[in-house]
This record gives C-alpha cells, structure tokens and sequence, in this order.
C-alpha cells in the first residue's frame, strides 16, 4: 500500500509498505477515506519528538471503512469509524478512570522503559507518533492496523460526511476537553493562545460551556478572524502587547481561565522565546514555552490554567512563584478522546458543533508532502488539510 513516511526533519515521502496485518483478535484493518495533518505532525516534522525512525508512517486523525476484523472485535466490515488517537485497552486501571490516554496496555512494553525514563511512568499508545508511543503505523495510508478496535472505534451513522467527523478522531475532543479543564464558569472570561484547529474548537466549546466572553490571541489574521466568526475578541500579538491587552480587556483583574493551544514551538520575537529558539538550536533545551509561561503570568489570581498544547522536555524560565502566589491550578494531557466521542457526534448530528469550517485544503494522499510543507510555511492561510487516498494527486 502508499503511506507517508517520515525520514527526517522536513523529510516526509510517500512510499510503498507492507500491506498491515491483523496481529491480534481484538484488532481490525481500516481502509482510510479520510486523514488529516496535525498541528502534533508538524512537531515530527520539525524533528522535535525524539525516538523517530526512518519509514516510520505518519498519522493520527484518521477514519475509514473496516475491511477485516480479528475475532476479538466488536466491528463489523463495512462499517465506517473514526479512530480516537489514542490507544487504550478499556479495561486497565486507568481507562478504568476513563484516563484513556493514560492506558497502560496501549504501548508494547519494549518501548515502555523510554516513557519511564523520560516521565517516570510509561507513555500510553498513540497512532503515528514515534516509538515513545509504542511504534505504530499511522492513518496517512491506504490502510491501518487498529488495535483494541472494539474500544476506540466510533461507527459513524450514515448521512454524515467524513468532513462532518474526521476530527473526533483529536482536534475536536482535544479542544472539548481542553475548555472543560479550564473549569469553565457562567459569565467567565476565558482566554485561549493559538487559533490553529485546537485553539478554534476551544473558542467553539468555552462558548458552549457558558463562557461570556473569549479572547483568542495569535498573528495571523486568517486564522483570528476565523476566531471572530465564533463570536470571539482577538489579540494579534504582532500588533498589541499580550499582557497588557488582557489586563485592559479585563478591567485589570485578568481572565478567570487560560488556555495554551501553542504548544512547544511558540512564534514571536519576545526575549524568553529567543533564548528558547537558541538553546532548542544547539541542543541545551527543546521547548519553547513562551506561550505557558505568558499564560500563567496574565491568568486572574485564583484562576485556572489548561494546556492541551504539547510540550516534551523538561523547561527553564518557568513561573513556578507567579503560579503558586496567585493560587493558579493547571490541568493538562493527551486527550482522553474515547470518553467524549458519544456526546461529540451527537452535538455535531444536533447542529452545535461546527467542524467543516476549518477545513481549507483536501489532497490526495500522493501529495501529503506538498500538504506538509503548505501547512508549515503557510499557516495563515492553511488551517487544515484532509488527506484522501482516493483521490488523483494534483
Ligand atoms: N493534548 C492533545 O491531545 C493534543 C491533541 C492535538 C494537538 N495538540 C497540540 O495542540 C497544539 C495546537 O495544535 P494545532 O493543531 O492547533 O496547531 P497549529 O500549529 O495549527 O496552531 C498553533 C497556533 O498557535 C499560534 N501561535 C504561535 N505562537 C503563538 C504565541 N506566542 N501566542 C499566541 N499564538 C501563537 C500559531 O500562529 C498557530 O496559529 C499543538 O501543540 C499540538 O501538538 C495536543
Ligand atoms: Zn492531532
Ligand atoms: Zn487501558
């Protein structure tokens, strides 16, 4: 089959693999209709996740058709199914708590002692993202191997397009439960850094959430007034000082709750993410944190701080006094997707949730390389690109 591979930093080709196979009963074989590059993908492709092999295939928001199924399976072929991202067993202790991306059986337990070192506990399984999260093929493919598919998998009723779906599969349960831990309250100001496709759906679901007023902050202007049409003020830190604009908007209280959908490459010439850039460069650091730290310092006394952003390593320059004197608590994670993809389809079928919006490119899979390089160099105008192996490469 074609697949995406990564070799390297801005490395990505398409190239031919090993068709997958059914390994164990409970797995299933998913023929992809639709996959999408994520703003985690550009991580990989900027070489910051460690433990990346040559050939590994790319891909975690992914769904299709099932075309086989081992006997352990509760899927049936032919059935569509969007895939959460994360692999969980279901039944360990910590899905259990419904902490799926904390399962303790989704990563083979070879590439467990990585996570141990590295967290003190090992990683939980995730599709197409490195061997810290146990080494399995992505969904930018023909077709994938799903594990534990009579857990993860949601069949998708018919009538609903995959562009209606696709992004249970992350981005929209991420930026669901990124608003949900900011502990939202009537009446709350709450600001969200990003407006990449996590940072838009947590404007969308502060809303819902009773949020009164969201304030998104990022510097391009596309991406700010897709934030405006959801009913969002905006803060474009190119033109406006983020602390300062925040504190004015707030009557200098700050926002109740605050929420980084930046992540580990934050943008803009401020001092501290200069000298982040610079040790990420000669390798004396890996994150660039700018974006947590402003959160933290703007955030009201006694508010909340949720970071669905990814960071990997360990950081310096933290306001570890400002978190504690203000009383801030922090909640973050991969996201426990399985446990919000029920009320999620229902709230996209009953029309409250809005998903297509964000979609600004569709490619065939032949040119995910040209998808990735467009949505690195062009974020502005390139706020989502869905793959579709079906399709003739342009
Ligand atoms: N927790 C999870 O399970 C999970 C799931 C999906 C994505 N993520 C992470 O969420 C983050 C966002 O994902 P995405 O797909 O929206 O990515 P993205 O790269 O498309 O969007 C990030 C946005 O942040 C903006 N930005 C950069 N620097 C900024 C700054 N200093 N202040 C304000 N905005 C700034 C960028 O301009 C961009 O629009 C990434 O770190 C991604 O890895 C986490
Ligand atoms: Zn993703
Ligand atoms: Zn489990």
């Amino acid at each position: 089959m074609r697949a995406l591979t990564w070799h390297g930093k801005h490395d990505v080709r398409v190239d031919t693999v090993d068709d997958p196979e059914i390994l164990n009963p409970r797995d299933a074989i998913i023929k992809i209709t639709s996959t999408a590059i994520c703003g985690s993908d550009l991580h990989l492709y900027d070489g910051y996740i460690p433990t990346m092999q040559a050939g590994d295939i790319l891909g975690h928001e992914f769904m299709g058709e099932v075309v086989e199924t081992g006997s352990g399976s509760t899927l049936k072929k032919g059935q569509r199914v969007v895939v959460p991202f994360t692999i969980a067993c279901g039944s360990c202790f910590h899905c259990g708590k419904q902490q799926f991306s904390a399962c303790d059986n989704g990563n083979p337990a070879d590439n467990q002692d990585i996570g141990q070192t590295l967290y003190g506990q090992p990683m939980s399984g995730l599709f197409g993202y490195s061997h810290l999260t146990g080494g399995y093929a992505g969904g930018q493919a023909e077709y994938v191997r799903v594990p534990f598919s009579d857990v993860g998998p949601i069949v998708i009723p018919d009538g609903l397009e995959d562009d209606e779906v696709l992004f249970l599969s992350d981005i929209l349960p991420t930026g669901w439960m990124a608003a949900e831990n900011a502990d939202i309250e009537p009446g709350d100001t709450v600001a969200v850094w990003g407006c990449g496709p996590v940072g838009l759906f947590a404007v969308q679901s502060a809303f819902l959430m009773g949020a009164e007023r969201v304030i998104a902050i990022d510097h391009f202007p596309h991406r700010l007034e897709l934030a405006r049409k959801f009913g969002a003020e905006t803060i474009n830190f190119e033109e406006s000082k983020t602390y300062e604009a925040l504190l004015e908007m707030t009557g200098g209280i700050g926002p109740d709750a605050c929420i980084d959908a930046v992540g580990l490459e934050a943008h803009g010439f401020f001092v501290d993410n200069v000298i982040d850039q610079i040790k990420a460069s000669t390798f004396l650091g890996t994150d660039r944190t700018h974006s947590i730290r402003q959160a933290i310092v703007a955030c009201r006394k006694g508010g909340r701080v949720s970071m669905p952003a990814v960071y990997g390593g360990i950081v310096d320059k933290f306001p570890l006094g400002a978190f504690m004197e203000k009383g801030l608590t922090l909640k973050t994670g991969q996201t426990h997707v399985q446990r919000y993809l029920p009320a999620l389809l229902a709230a996209i079928m009953e029309g409250k949730i809005d998903t297509t919006f964000l979609i600004s490119h569709r490619m065939a899979l032949e040119d995910a390389p040209k998808g990735y390089k467009l949505f690195h160099d062009q974020q502005n105008e390139t706020t989502k690109i869905v793959l579709k192996p079906g399709m003739l490469a342009a």
